[in-house]
């Protein structure tokens, strides 16, 4: 209902902008006398009327933060501060944890969650509503996987086919963890999946990369009419399916081979969950197959909120035709079989098909097929699509500025019952940061931007409660959104994960110093201390994509995620539950308690410093390397010989850019055979020194910005007495110049076009790899033209580019 979001969008222009937009009334045809006489009337009045809302209202940005309150704030930036660090427990993350794990809440179907939550939110003081879209999205109805050989005909001829294998399609029920054994629980399915009974012989496509279906193309494997099955990893699942569909293919079938989980497997010796930390052999990955780097949210409504009554597009170039099924190794291990001494084996293809086969122990060969007429699978998949409510929770703190605003947000759907660490871990933790904030507000805390908190559902489906969000109020937040921070699985493991926009990096680093790291042999350790510090660029697969790639905010996902060492965590399957967490995830629930510490001092910084602390250097510093990175693309392109020896790249970045591009070395002795690069390569590779030398004007800007924002900073630290309020005046605008700047900087890499073939994506910088859906892709439309050699295109997206640096340099100075 639109009275809900009345409070978001009554964007009301506070007192503070009188003193901004006031004139002096301009005499006309006055006597001098009249004059002289208004003039001073008028003049002592503004000074009172100056002195008296300067000195009570300019008072927020511009008194110490440190030493006193600000303004309307009864207490200071460093008491807040301890706040944060001092309200978030353990044992309450863990009774979070405990409630939203209690039963199913996949999008749409819980209400009573989302309500459970506004009415905490409510109990610690934050005015909040829930927000409703009509989202287009499936439910599982049936399914059904087997394996099937034909019987010699019997005597009137017709086929007779014996069934060798009924896949079970379920995760077993475990005595010790009783979220597997809930009566409600969600099947396994994938996320917009098409409907279809197929059956045909089944091929064998390792994970399914770009790269891997062209290695199958080029052995001359029939992909066309056939089953496809594929390991997961390393792409986004709904990217599987999209080529497999391409390729001709009439069905997906996915499962997850222990060979990925590192040391901590059988056949290593690891006992398996519930006894221990290995994978339980029956888990399944449910997940969704939308097409994730064309276009997020409701597939009926690209670019615009899913309101009842709006026209609806169609989803062919959105969500698969084909069906597809998420089993568990054990069920796969049947099929995988039975494609043995079928067709040419991994080992045959290069590396990236053997690296981490883990079933051979268990009599699996990973021969590609495909199987023999003979010997087929069936595949069933019944989907009942809606459209349905759903609902998010919107949380609000006033700041005394008007159009500077914070959002912070995590999801609440998830794929099952639990969902412990994805995504309720984030949510327990979200919990415990707002529970904070409640405590400070309480104690009479008033930040200066408003904070808005957003409970998201519909996120697994792809990202479809944020997107419709951030597409119904996107002009409020163009104005007003100055960062959006995310956590989606608060904590998996414990090594700190994080993707940022540059501009942020300075702000997380700061934030990470000031918490205690839990970890018992690192005493006196921050968490900073103990991280790689590596900060990845933003891709897709969580709420933060509508906002830096669509909007233009910058935004920060973060969560502690795990490592080689740690219990495998059961993505998306039952036993992603309570109990996981608690024997192996986190237990005592400490690393929750961290994460509310260190999301909290982010929230801190971001709402309630004068300066905005954000790093324009860094931003141009980041786009300097991500030039660089195009270059060697091409210089790869070109001259494939030097791809490995130039390229200092470690084996994850080889991955995706198998997976996200084309054979690089196939690209150019295929299409020129003379091995001389083509003139508009040439020309191409020329072109990019202007994007240099761009860089470099912005950069002079940037420094500039900074340095005013340091000194800014600094001079807001110093105590101005009230009567100085002229002072106080020129450093409030003063202020207020720098953050509109800082605001907008993101903003200037939108093309208001969009990328090509998927123009809902409006950055020039930032875009999930089309082909890779999770990782980020940096600069494109520069590196999807080289991919497809499209000279032409890549000259076009060099002229965007430029403009764009040009534009965001002139609106800094
Ligand atoms: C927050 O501000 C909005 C817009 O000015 C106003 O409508 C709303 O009532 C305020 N909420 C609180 C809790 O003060
Ligand atoms: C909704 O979630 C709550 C808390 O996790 C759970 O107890 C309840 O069973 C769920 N309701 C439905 C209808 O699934
Ligand atoms: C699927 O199709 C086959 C024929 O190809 C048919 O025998 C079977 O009953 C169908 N399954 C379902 C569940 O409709
Ligand atoms: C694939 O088939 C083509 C055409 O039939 C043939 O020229 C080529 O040698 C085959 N390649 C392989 C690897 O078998
Ligand atoms: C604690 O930190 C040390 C040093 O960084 C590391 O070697 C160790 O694995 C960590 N322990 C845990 C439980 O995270
Ligand atoms: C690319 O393809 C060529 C020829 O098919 C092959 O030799 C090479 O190993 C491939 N490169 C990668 C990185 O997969
Ligand atoms: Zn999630």
């Amino acid at each position: 209902m639109a009275s809900e979001h009345e409070p978001l969008i009554a964007n009301k222009a506070g007192v503070t902008r009188l003193v901004y937009e006031y004139r002096p009334p301009r005499p006309q045809s006055q006597s001098l006398v009249r004059r002289f006489c208004t003039i001073a009337l008028g003049s002592t009045l503004i000074w009172i009327v100056l002195t008296f809302v300067v000195s009570m209202l300019s008072d927020d940005l511009t008194t110490s933060q440190h030493d006193r309150p600000h303004g309307k704030s009864k207490i200071n930036h460093d008491q807040l501060k301890q706040i944060l660090l001092d309200t978030p427990s353990s044992q309450k993350a863990e009774e979070w944890s405990r409630y939203y794990t209690a039963g199913p809440h996949l999008a749409g179907k819980n209400l009573s969650q989302a309500v459970w939550t506004k009415d905490k939110w409510e109990s610690w003081g934050i005015n909040s509503l829930i927000n409703t879209y009509d989202v287009y999205i499936n439910y599982p109805v049936d399914h059904r996987l087997a394996l099937l050989q034909r019987q010699d005909g019997d005597e009137d001829g017709k086929e007779a086919w014996e069934v060798t294998y009924e896949a079970s399609l379920t995760e077993d029920v475990l005595e010790e963890d009783p979220t597997s054994g809930l009566e409600d629980g969600v099947p396994t399915f994938h996320g917009y999946s098409a409907s279809g009974n197929v059956t045909a012989p089944v091929v064998y496509v390792n994970y399914g990369t770009y790269q891997d279906f062209e290695d199958l193309l080029g052995a001359n494997i029939t992909l066309k009419g056939k089953i496809a099955i594929a390991r997961y990893g390393g792409i986004f699942r709904g990217l599987k399916v999209k080529r497999a569909q391409e390729l001709g293919m009439i069905g997906v079938i996915l499962y997850s081979d222990p060979g990925d989980d590192g040391d901590v497997t059988d056949e290593k010796g690891v006992a398996a969950y519930p006894e221990g930390p290995a994978r339980q052999p029956s888990s399944v990955q449910r997940g969704s197959t939308q097409f994730l780097s064309v276009a997020p949210g409701d597939p009926t409504t690209p670019g615009y909120p899913s309101k009842p009554g709006v026209p609806r597009q169609p989803v062919h170039t959105a969500i698969p035709s084909i069906p597809s099924i998420p089993i568990s190794y054990t069920d796969a291990l049947p099929i995988l079989k039975a494609l043995n001494g079928h067709g040419p084996k991994a080992e045959d293809f290069n590396q990236w098909w053997t690296r981490s086969t883990g079933l051979q122990y268990k009599g699996v060969h990973y021969n590609i097929g495909p199987t023999p007429d003979d010997v087929v699978v069936n595949l069933y998949n019944e989907q009942d699509y809606v459209t349905t409510p759903l609902w998010n929770v919107i949380g609000i703190i006033n700041g005394t500025i008007p159009d500077e605003v914070i959002v912070v947000g995590n999801h609440r759907d998830a794929w099952v019952a639990g969902g412990a660490g994805d995504p309720n871990s984030g949510s327990a933790v979200f919990n415990e940061v707002i529970r904070s904030f409640g405590q400070a507000l309480e104690l009479g805390w008033k930040p200066l931007r408003t904070i808005v908190l957003a409970s998201w559902d519909g996120e697994e489906y792809g990202l479809v409660g944020s997107t419709e969000w951030v597409e119904e109020y996107l002009p409020w937040l163009s104005n007003a959104n100055v960062a959006y921070v995310n956590t989606d699985v608060g904590v998996r493991g414990k090594r700190l994960s994080c993707s940022a926009a540059p501009l942020l990096h300075d702000l997380i680093y700061s934030a990470t110093a000031a918490v205690a790291s839990p970890n018992q042999t690192t005493e006196g350790q921050s968490v900073y201390d103990v991280w790689d510090k590596r900060i990845s660029t933003m891709g897709s697969g969580s709420d933060f994509t509508a906002f830096q790639d669509f909007a233009g905010i910058p935004s920060v996902d973060i969560g502690f995620n795990s490592d080689r060492e740690s219990a495998v965590y059961h993505y998306h399957s039952n036993y992603d539950s309570f109990h996981w967490m608690e024997k192996y995830g986190d237990p005592g629930f400490v690393y929750h308690r961290t994460m509310a510490q260190v999301l909290g001092l982010i929230v801190a910084q971001l709402s309630d410093l004068p300066v905005i602390p954000f790093g324009a250097e860094d931003y141009t510093n980041a786009l300097g390397e991500y030039v660089n990175k195009v270059e060697d693309k091409l210089d790869a392109a070109l001259s494939p010989q030097t791809i490995l020896s130039a390229m200092e790249i470690d084996n994850e970045a080889m991955f995706d850019m198998r997976a996200s591009h084309r054979n690089t070395s196939t690209l150019s002795t295929n299409s020129h055979s003379d091995k001389h690069p083509p003139a508009a390569a040439l020309k191409f590779k020329t072109s990019l020194k202007r994007l240099h030398k761009a860089l470099q004007d912005l950069k002079e800007q940037a420094v500039e910005l900074d340095t005013r924002a340091s000194d800014l900073s600094r001079t807001v630290k110093e105590h101005i007495p009230w009567w100085k309020w002229l002072t106080k005046l020129k450093l409030y605008r003063q202020i207020r110049k720098v953050n509109t700047k800082y605001k907008f900087l993101e903003r200037s890499f939108l093309y208001e076009e969009g990328l090509d073939g998927r123009s809902w994506f409006k950055h020039v910088v930032f875009a999930p790899g089309l082909w890779t859906g999770y990782s980020g892709a940096v600069f494109p439309g520069l590196v999807e033209s080289i991919d497809s050699e499209d000279w032409t295109n890549a000259q076009r997206w060099v002229d965007i580019i430029e403009s764009r640096i040009y534009n965001a340099a002139r609106k800094l100075e």
